[in-house]
């Protein structure tokens, strides 16, 4: 089967060009000159719409338990909404409860998700137990194509790892060459916060950022750089919110490091103030590290120009309102920590085109071909280029569109973004040349996604 995909502009990272994309079988075959017969099956008029290489969303949590619950998407629901969102491939968090092993945790993350994905999918693995075993299977994980280890600075009793723990960790990583991912925030200051408020008989949604001062995202961020210094370790902050945060990162990348980081779209577009709404509402933007407030957005925008925020990923960890977050009623601190998010994330920054934040050339990068190379994956994906997979958006910058739960595919009863309205719209996804995504209808179908199998972090020398 060959698709061309006619009269559209192609925009890659590297530079944008008019071009007819030929797509044969599951690859890219050919860019082609405008106005050049080829022959093709099918053939897609993408006059006024831009080509890019499909969304990669390098922070998900599918079916995660998590806060005495589980996450709402399954990795079917989760990948179909992300193939809507133009997001052709996700990576996601395989979490290893403390007492069993990494191959065990690996195993079971590929029995939910092998036969059940809407597109392509990897996996980091969460350690949670660092021991000598764990250590020495980092490098089976390795192995097995999952080489980025998450680890917590944050969550006492449950994910948290000691500084101690943490430098083993990042030994290992120094010798393997895998990355450690850090969700940087310090959780044992914190614990004493959230036990003050509770004391104090403040239980509100909005107590959950105000007992995670954006000082102690910033302090734990140093300190996981300067172990990774110590190590030689590779870096990479997960869910940066905070510009404390930035700074570290800024100021260890200007040292010539290896310490990257990403942000997502609710920490550009939402604030504490969602936090606050009345009533229990504030419970549905409750995630770690918190929405912070409103001016540390325009820190996250310059960084992302800068590109000491190389990557936007989502974080989606949805729970629903009604029968989940409704757990911290009366308790912040029991409120299940998500917000759901991986349809939106192509259309969110989106607007930072729109708004003249980021180029529409970075747009691309941010969310496609930088976490490809940083996480192994280019350039088989993230670029428009024969021979990639033709993981491929045809999108409509000028289309509008609300952003809602009423229409989105998320198995979420709530949109953080609800009301929303933005500027560009997916119209055509191909997911290893299969067209997923046409005409307002899907056409995929589960099992098409297959596990990506990935090599090292590619901006490592
Ligand atoms: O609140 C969040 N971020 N939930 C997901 C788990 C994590 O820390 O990434
Ligand atoms: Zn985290
Ligand atoms: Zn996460
Ligand atoms: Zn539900």
């Amino acid at each position: 089967m060959s698709t061309l995909i006619k009269n559209g502009l192609v925009i890659n990272a590297t530079g944008s060009h008019a071009a007819d994309v030929l797509i044969d079988g599951e690859h890219i075959a050919a860019l082609v000159t405008p106005g050049f017969a080829v022959e093709a099956d099918e053939v897609i008029d993408a006059a006024g719409k831009y080509v890019i290489p499909g969304g990669i969303d390098a922070h998900t949590h599918m079916e995660m338990p998590f806060g005495g619950t589980q996450s709402a998407d399954t990795f079917e629901t989760g990948t179909t909404a992300a193939a809507w969102g133009g997001t052709t491939t996700i990576v996601d968090f395989a979490v290893q409860p403390k007492g069993s092993s990494l191959l065990s945790t690996l195993d079971k993350w590929h029995s939910k998700a092998d036969g059940n994905c809407a597109v392509d999918y990897g996996f980091h693995m969460i350690i949670s137990d660092v021991t000598d075993e764990s250590l020495k299977e980092m490098e089976s994980c390795i192995a097995a194509g999952v080489n980025s280890f998450k680890m917590f600075m944050a969550y006492p009793g449950v994910f948290y790892a000691t500084d101690g723990e943490i430098l083993r960790a990042m030994q290992k990583a120094r010798e393997t060459g895998a990355t450690i991912m850090m969700h940087a925030e310090n959780g044992i200051a914190i614990d004493q916060l959230v036990a003050q408020a509770l004391a104090s008989g403040l239980g509100d949604p909005v107590q959950h950022g105000l007992t995670r001062p954006p000082e102690l995202e910033g302090e734990a961020t140093s300190r996981a750089i300067q172990l990774a210094r110590v190590t030689g370790s590779p870096l990479y902050i997960v869910h940066l919110s905070a510009s404390q945060a930035l700074d570290a990162v800024t100021a260890a990348r200007d040292t010539g490091q290896n310490v990257f980081a990403e942000t997502c779209p609710q920490y550009l577009y939402l604030s504490l103030e969602d936090l606050a709404k009345p009533g229990f509402e504030g419970a549905k933007y409750v995630a770690s590290p918190p929405l912070r407030p409103k001016e540390h957005q325009s820190s996250l925008w310059r960084g992302l120009r800068t590109n000491d925020l190389s990557v936007v990923s989502t974080d989606h960890c949805p729970f629903c309102f009604k029968d989940q977050k409704q757990l911290g009623l009366g308790d912040f601190s029991k409120i299940p920590n998500g917000m759901p998010g991986v349809e939106h994330r192509v259309d969110l920054l989106h607007q930072g085109v729109v708004k003249g934040e980021i180029t529409r050339e970075r747009w691309v990068e941010i969310v496609s071909t930088t976490p490809a190379r940083m996480f192994g994956m280019y350039p088989r994906k993230g670029v428009i280029a024969p021979g990639a997979d033709a993981d491929v958006v045809v999108y409509d910058p000028s289309a509008t569109q609300t952003i809602s739960a009423d229409t989105h595919h998320m198995a979420v009863d709530y949109s953080a973004y609800e009301g929303f309205e933005v500027t560009g719209r997916v119209e055509t996804v191909f997911s290893r040349g299969r067209k997923v995504i046409a005409d307002g209808a899907y056409h995929g179908s589960t099992g098409h996604g297959r596990f990506v199998s990935r090599d090292l972090n590619q901006y490592l020398v």
